[in-house]
């Protein structure tokens, strides 16, 4: 980085200027201004000490170094530790607009980018492919080194949840050239099938055939071996296609598919979400493959998201009128509530952070870390339905999924090579699915980052601040999140609950440098993907060049997802 000459003077003058006048507590409060250099007599002499100290800024405040005076920046008061549980801060301006608009631009054109990747691989009109069935999600059109020319149950419902989620970003406002009413009734005819296909996994009667976990693009069924079942894939589709039945009454719109017009959402609800929900009282507590399709156990990221399931269910099995299948639900969702909560081991009170197998922790053949367990948090929570945070574990406020994610990065900054330029500066790093990951995307070798995992790290800080200015909440730091603002922010760690209140200077200033730590997740994407902004599943730890399937649904749609909720949230902000 090359930093000019006035900047290095301006810096090292105002920290001088400003520790000369702060009071004492405060210095020893500050880890930075503990640094802070001797006087400058020459620039040269200037450097080393300013670059100690940019090591330690996080993006925020380097952004407030360079391009702020005296009055805009964070740290002329930050704290005042009068030794009580309250921290008032005044002072400090806040950044919500990133200044940075070239990474602007590139955001808003790649969002674009990623969400028409997503349609062309889905099976209709902008399928680049037309042997794939109408409303099948292709989870990448690579046919050989990988061959990943299938449709999986869980890639599609999480897919096509984000086109529902498009429809209410924009009001239900329908673009032709995307036609996306069609595109997921299509999605939801086409599950009616492939519900009733027999399977590998079993048929349709006994609704073992429900866990089969992929099938072929023409939507007949994959007979090779395979890590079946697996058991998330009803959950998430119950909840994409509830999403759909819910939007449209929030617009009062309807069906536009023949076929689903004259039966209506009834129909929709006996014939393909309540077999999902069936499925789900009967089996989670049975063992299955977890979401990366390696382990016969029990996992966090199926049992969160069924769990999701069954509370939609209880709300729709209320509105359809079913009664017995109320009941049943009613005793699933406190059994499996319980069992998360207490039984499972997703959560031992020894370890600080969230276990996606735990099967495989009692055997001492992984830590249990995995973003498996940050994404379960992020799709089995709806951040607008204030429910969810009382009746489902580990909503993304709950320590132990911001754990999980310090935890990861404490690790995979060391594993990935290509983070070890990032160690030192507060920034995020890029991230893979767990530390044990032997898969490289076309055989077994070394694990590599992953754009799912990266920008699911994203998604969980833009959703925190989201959710703060959404509940108009003031920020309060349990000594145990501490660890993760300090890493983002530099804010001190504490024993004690740190209060910042909402709309305070300092609240506004430690969400803004939350949105830019966020940031630095997708600029770390952006480095990675190809010049016309291609993804694929995975990218080289070592060179950073892309890995495995191309053009990964998953991919793009965890990335689109993540600006959807940057957006949200820096329109709260802002607003
Ligand atoms: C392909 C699976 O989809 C992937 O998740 C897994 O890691 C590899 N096979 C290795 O088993
Ligand atoms: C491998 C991943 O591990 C799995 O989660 C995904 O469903 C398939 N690839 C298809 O994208």
């Amino acid at each position: 980085m090359r930093i000019s000459p006035f900047y290095l003077f301006s810096i090292v003058f105002l920290l001088i200027q400003d520790v000369s006048t702060l009071p004492l507590n405060y210095l020893q409060k500050s880890a930075i201004l503990a640094e802070v250099p001797r006087p400058i007599t020459s620039y040269e002499d200037a450097e080393r000490p300013f670059f100690a100290l940019l090591g330690k800024l996080s993006p925020f405040q380097l952004a407030k170094v360079l391009s702020h005076d005296k009055n805009n920046r964070w740290f002329s008061s930050v704290f005042r530790d009068d030794n009580s549980e309250q921290v008032i801060t005044e002072g400090v301006k806040s950044k919500v607009e990133s200044s940075n608009t070239e990474f602007e631009m590139w955001l808003g054109e790649q969002k674009d980018r990623a969400f028409e990747r997503i349609l062309e691989n889905i099976g209709g009109s902008r399928c680049h492919d037309k042997s794939v069935a109408p409303g099948a999600v292709l989870a990448s059109p690579s046919k050989i080194r990988p061959n990943y020319f299938y449709q999986w149950v869980r890639d599609a419902a999480i897919t096509v949840n984000s086109l529902v989620e498009y429809l209410d970003d924009h009001l239900f406002e329908d673009p032709v050239m995307y036609n996306l009413q069609a595109t997921i009734e299509a999605y939801i005819i086409n599950s009616y099938k492939l519900q009733r296909l027999a399977n590998p996994s079993g048929g349709f009667k006994t609704l073992a055939g429900l866990g089969e976990p992929k099938f072929m693009p023409d939507s007949t069924p994959f007979n090779g071996p395979w890590g079946r079942p697996q058991r998330d894939g009803p959950g998430l589709r119950v909840i994409t296609i509830a999403n759909y039945i819910d939007l449209l009454d929030k617009y009062q719109k309807n069906f536009t598919t023949p076929e689903l017009l004259s039966q209506g959402s009834q129909f929709v609800f006996d014939k393909i979400i309540k077999p999902d929900l069936s499925y789900i009282i009967k089996y989670w507590s049975s063992t299955g493959f977890d979401l990366w399709e390696e382990v016969d156990s029990i996992h966090l990221f199926t049992s969160l998201t069924q769990l999701k399931a069954l509370k939609i269910g209880l709300n729709l099995a209320d509105r359809f009128g079913d009664s017995e299948l109320h009941k049943k639900l009613v005793i699933a969702f406190n059994s499996l509530r319980f069992f998360i909560s207490v039984d499972s081991g997703f959560k031992p009170s020894r370890i600080p952070y969230l276990i996606e197998t735990p099967s495989l922790v009692i055997q001492g053949r992984r830590s249990g870390l995995d973003i498996a367990s940050v994404l379960a948090s992020l799709r089995a929570h709806d951040i607008d339905d204030s429910e969810d945070t009382v009746y489902i574990p580990f909503p993304i406020t709950d320590a132990a999924v911001m754990n999980t994610l310090i935890a990861l990065m404490d690790d995979m900054k060391y594993r990935y090579p290509i983070n070890h330029e990032l160690l030192g500066i507060s920034s995020g790093y890029a991230l893979g699915r767990y530390p044990e990951d032997i898969y490289d995307g076309y055989g077994i070798s070394e694990g590599n980052p992953w754009f799912i995992s990266t920008a699911t790290a994203s998604e969980l800080i833009y959703k925190l601040v989201y959710n703060l200015y959404k509940l108009r909440k003031g920020l309060e730091i349990q000594p145990e999140q501490s660890q993760l603002f300090a890493y983002i922010s530099s804010l001190p760690t504490s024993a004690k609950t740190i209060h910042i209140p909402y709309n305070s200077q300092a609240f506004k200033s430690v969400t803004a440098s939350l949105i830019d730590y966020a940031d630095t997740f997708l600029a770390i994407i952006r480095k990675h993907v190809d010049a016309e902004g291609h993804m694929s599943e995975q990218f080289n730890k070592y060179s950073g060049y892309l890995e495995g399937a191309e053009d990964l649904t998953w991919s793009y749609g965890s990335f689109w997802s993540s600006l959807r909720w940057r957006s949200k949230a820096l329109e709260l902000m802002s607003s």
